[in-house]
């Protein structure tokens, strides 16, 4: 067993348009960290014993927090009941971005106790511990889970029983994300979405979801980005980010191949297959908050990332 571990979950880009629930993919750069020891007195406890870059928000408590939870169920999944767990979580996401800050925090914090543990079960093994993390805070969804821990892009078929399948991401595919500054609590926002849907919006989204998977499979970032096509989730959640439509309409005119909504925003999401047009994008973006909803935001371009949660440290 290692004494000393600390590790990485990343943001994520849940839903992609017309994926609600079951389409996610982990992105570069971003992401929080989670550093853990032993504490020998124990019996198979999480503690958490600072949070920082929260400004304060975050409970310690590890029930109450998705990092405790996930870390919790992790450790009674690989099974160690003799000594307990310290954590420190390291928040690098902004909290209600649509960013998938909270899934970051419990799949470092989960990854941190395998890898602690130098368990050689799975990744895969740790999904239901962050399904229950995430079911904590903000509804049980493996969208942003599955793709932090695996990396690439996941695609969850099914939930009960849960399956994932993973895709790693084209190497041509380049995300621009641009966070409105407001923050949207996804739990809030998971309760304007319609329960019931016409069988046209149905035949509508699941087309597209299909071909979305077809054209990711086959590398085809333009047929992709056609398939970034939603006519349930986005209509009813747009109002909740002001200037939605014309920030999105300035993309696709900057050049984007797709827009929509990242996860439960605010953080609008465009793709494209040139970095130079995925900055003019975010240029785009970010001036036509500012001119529509007087309102300042944070750009970034980034790309998929394929290899999801990581040690970075460890003695
Ligand atoms: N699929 C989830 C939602 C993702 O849209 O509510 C939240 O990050």
């Amino acid at each position: 067993m290692r004494k000393h571990v600390e590790t990485w979950g990343p943001a994520t880009v849940a839903n992609w348009g017309p994926g609600y629930d079951l389409m996610g993919a982990a992105v570069s750069g971003m992401g929080d960290r989670v550093t853990a020891r032993w504490e020998p007195n124990g019996t198979g406890q999480i503690q958490i014993e600072a949070i920082t870059g929260d400004q304060g928000k975050l409970p310690l408590d590890p029930e109450k927090n998705t990092a405790g939870v996930a870390a919790q169920e992790a450790l009674r999944i690989i099974g160690v009941t003799d000594k307990d767990v310290v954590l420190t979580l390291h928040k690098g996401l902004p909290m209600g971005s649509g960013l998938g800050s909270s899934s970051a925090s419990a799949t470092a914090a989960a990854w941190a106790v395998h890898q602690l543990c130098e368990s050689d079960l799975p990744r895969e093994a740790l999904l239901p511990a962050l399904l229950k993390a995430e079911a904590a805070v903000s509804g049980w969804h493996a969208d942003n889970v599955a793709p932090a821990l695996l990396g690439g892009f996941a695609f969850i078929p099914s939930y009960e029983p849960l399956e994932v399948l993973q895709v790693p991401g084209p190497n041509e595919l380049w995300i621009t994300l641009v966070k409105p500054d407001i923050s949207i609590s996804t739990r809030d926002a998971r309760q304007v979405v319609p329960t019931e849907i016409s069988l046209k919006q149905h035949t509508h989204n699941a087309g597209h979801l299909g071909g979305m998977l077809i054209s990711l499979c086959r590398g085809d970032v333009p047929r992709m980005g056609r398939a970034i096509n939603d006519s349930i989730v986005e209509p009813a959640r747009a109002s909740l980010i002001p200037a939605f439509y014309e920030v999105k309409a300035a993309a696709l005119e900057a050049g984007a191949l797709g827009c929509s909504i990242s996860g439960a925003g605010p953080t609008l999401f465009a793709v494209s297959n040139d970095e130079n047009k995925a900055h003019a994008i975010a240029d785009a973006m970010v001036e036509t908050f500012r001119t529509q909803a007087q309102m300042d935001s944070t750009p970034t371009v980034t790309v998929i990332d394929n290899e999801g949660a990581r040690l970075l440290q460890s003695s």
